[in-house]
């Protein structure tokens, strides 16, 4: 397994410039940016688990690269948030290790699939600290309950996956209520923010 992933991060505010292209996301696979991924196959089967794990794995890492990016990048950002961002790419950080070692334990290979690293794009085209942080929450939002519904569907199948994937989305809860906190308001309009 690449190093960069697993043991020199969470590297905290590591510069102004997005650096998740610069080392290529290895060992994950891209898809080209104007193309979308191939979808997950049925999740009943071997490679539909793996494809939902692997999937979830590189949002962890987006997840954790970007909120490490944010903590440098906006200027505009109390330093309590600053610091809970610090503390959220360690938590996706660890996210991302369980995820890696449940697919070690299946046997599921990373780069088997591409994916794709438009959430990351996205987040680092954020203008400002509270678009970033609403544009992460939908992003958590959503990652979220497709965790809890992958949890119930696999409970009776994977039950280790199944509770993985429900310790992830407890989890995200509170990174959730993070942007709450700092910035409350509802009924995000989405388009803050390049998909
Ligand atoms: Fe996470
Ligand atoms: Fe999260």
């Amino acid at each position: 397994m690449n190093s960069s992933i697993e043991s020199s991060r969470p590297s905290g505010s590591s510069g102004i410039e997005p650096q998740g292209s610069a080392w290529g996301w290895r060992p994950f696979r891209l898809c080209p940016p104007d193309e979308r991924p191939p979808a997950p196959r049925a999740i009943d089967t071997r490679e539909g688990v793996g494809d939902r794990l692997r999937t979830a794995a590189f949002a962890e890492l987006q997840a954790r690269e970007a909120f490490a990016w944010a903590a440098g990048r906006y200027g505009d950002a109390p330093e309590g948030l600053r610091r809970a961002w610090e503390g959220l790419a360690a938590s996706e950080h660890r996210h991302l290790l369980m995820i890696l070692e449940r697919m070690r334990v299946l046997g599921i290979a990373t780069d088997a699939r591409p994916v794709s690293d438009a959430l990351w794009r996205s987040l680092t085209a954020c203008p400002d600290a509270a678009s970033f942080a609403r544009w992460m929450r939908r992003a958590e939002e959503r990652g979220k309950t497709a965790e809890e519904r992958f949890a119930e569907r696999l409970t009776g199948s994977d039950p280790e996956t199944a509770s993985m994937f429900a310790e992830i989305a407890r989890e995200e809860a509170a990174h959730i209520a993070v942007a709450d906190r700092y910035f409350p308001e509802r009924g995000l309009s989405g388009g803050e923010c390049p998909a």
